[in-house]
């Protein structure tokens, strides 16, 4: 399932396969920060399209549930993953209270044996999200690409 606005990618999108790669070989790496690939760069340079890149290949690749969450500010993260709850019916997720919903989900990511990917785009203070990022408790849960 797919929840949240993933970017359409642009019509004449190009794969960029190193920089695809690059990030592979992170996650690919394991250790602190193999769950957490970041992208930084300047405005415009691609990170949004690059991960909605990952995105859209990830139900091919075993992912269960994709969320984009658009983390501009912790208030739209918290809806998105909010949303994420409710539409995947997890239990308890009533859709009356956004952080309460935010948080049954960011328990099932971190419990469950599902792959998933939560992308958080457009991050400006990361900081702010403290408490908010996704993890995982049962690394068996966190999606890797096969093979
Ligand atoms: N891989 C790509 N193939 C083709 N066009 C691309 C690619 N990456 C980026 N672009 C073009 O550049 C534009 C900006 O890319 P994108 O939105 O991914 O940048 P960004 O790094 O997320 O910028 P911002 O920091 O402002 O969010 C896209 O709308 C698209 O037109
Ligand atoms: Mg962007």
């Amino acid at each position: 399932m797919e929840v949240g606005p993933v970017p359409n990618l642009a019509s004449s999108f190009q794969p960029r396969s190193d920089l695809r790669g690059q990030v592979d070989a992170v996650r690919a790496a394991g250790g602190p920060g193999a769950l957490t690939p970041v992208l930084c760069g300047g405005s415009g340079v691609g990170k949004t399209q690059l991960a909605a890149a990952f995105a859209v290949t990830a139900p091919a690749e075993g992912a269960d549930l994709v969320v984009w969450a658009t983390a501009t500010d912790l208030q739209r993260a918290i809806t998105q993953y909010a949303q994420a709850a409710v539409r995947s019916r997890l239990p308890g997720a009533s859709g009356d209270d956004d952080e309460a919903d935010a948080r049954i989900l960011l328990d099932w990511l971190a419990t469950t044996t599902r792959r998933w990917l939560v992308i958080l785009d457009d991050v400006t203070a990361p900081a702010d999200l403290a408490g908010w990022r996704p993890a995982v408790r049962a690394r068996a849960g966190s999606w890797q690409r096969p093979g």
